[in-house]
């Protein structure tokens, strides 16, 4: 993996954040007569080509949303054959990320997860921890809605204990509970496959993310396509609430 061709530290025209939802997989398999686990498989390789461009163009932190909560509602060969995809391809590829030192983290509800995948996850996390290239995040068993439960539960037990008072509880210390904490919010929002919706993916840290869709299909996710993104980001102005007048005599 090559080195990014600019200073992340400097140019605010390359997204910090970005985060994608890879859909598609399943009609790239249908349009070729394929069982839908051969789209998941050919998704694998579209990963790989993200993690690279990301890298190589400076993007700090890439998080992909792999199954949601909802997905365990599939069939149950589905659900299976994609737990043992994610086993393999961590298997596979854990390796040369480490050589490329990309940091991985996965984030959702982990434990319902099946103990040989759960166990290669905590290698590969522990294996990574000091790599300071790319942070790579996969989202496996993740919810936006269960994240901000899960975090207002935890709000609640620090006020039970009091150690936190309830006008203590604002942006930040909500924020703190989420399951990407301390990571920067997303900047930028991929998603393939044709649809324009969030489908419960990081529903609070999405909050001011520039969305950019696609009718790509995940498994033809390619350099150039992750380029236009890109591009479009660039040519975003980001506000925050703020006019335009505003940020342009903060940038002068
Ligand atoms: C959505 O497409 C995709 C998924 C539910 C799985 C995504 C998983 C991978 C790309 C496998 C590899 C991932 C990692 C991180 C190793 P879909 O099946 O909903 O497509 P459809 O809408 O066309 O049916």
């Amino acid at each position: 993996m090559s080195e990014p061709s600019h200073d992340p530290a400097t140019d605010s025209s390359v997204p910090r954040h970005v985060a994608i939802i890879m859909d598609g997989n399943g009609r790239w398999a249908n349009n070729r007569k394929k069982p839908r686990h051969s789209g998941h498989r050919a998704g694998v390789k579209s990963v790989r080509l993200s993690v690279e461009v990301a890298a190589q163009r400076g993007v700090e932190f890439l998080t992909l949303f792999a199954f949601s909560s909802e997905n365990w509602a599939r069939p149950k060969e589905e659900v299976s054959s994609l737990m043992n995809l994610f086993v393999e391809a961590l298997r596979r590829e854990l390796d040369e990320l480490h050589r490329n030192n990309v940091r991985l983290k996965f984030i959702g509800a982990l434990h319902d997860l099946n103990a040989g995948l759960r166990e290669k996850i905590s290698h590969s996390e522990h294996k990574t921890q000091t790599n300071t290239g790319l942070n790579l995040t996969v989202a496996i068993s993740y919810g936006g809605r269960w994240d901000i439960i899960e975090a207002s539960k935890a709000l609640a037990r620090r006020v039970s204990e009091g150690s936190l008072q309830v006008d203590g509880i604002d942006d930040a210390s909500f924020a703190g509970e989420l399951q990407m904490s301390p990571m920067p919010d997303p900047d930028l929002l991929i998603r393939t496959g044709g649809e324009q919706r969030i489908s419960n993916f990081l529903l609070w840290n999405l909050a001011y993310a520039e969305l950019w869709f696609t009718d790509v299909l995940w498994p033809e996710f390619d350099e150039a396509v992750f380029d236009e993104a890109l591009n479009f980001y660039a040519g975003k102005q980001r506000r925050f609430g703020h006019t335009g007048d505003q940020i342009e005599a903060v940038e002068c």
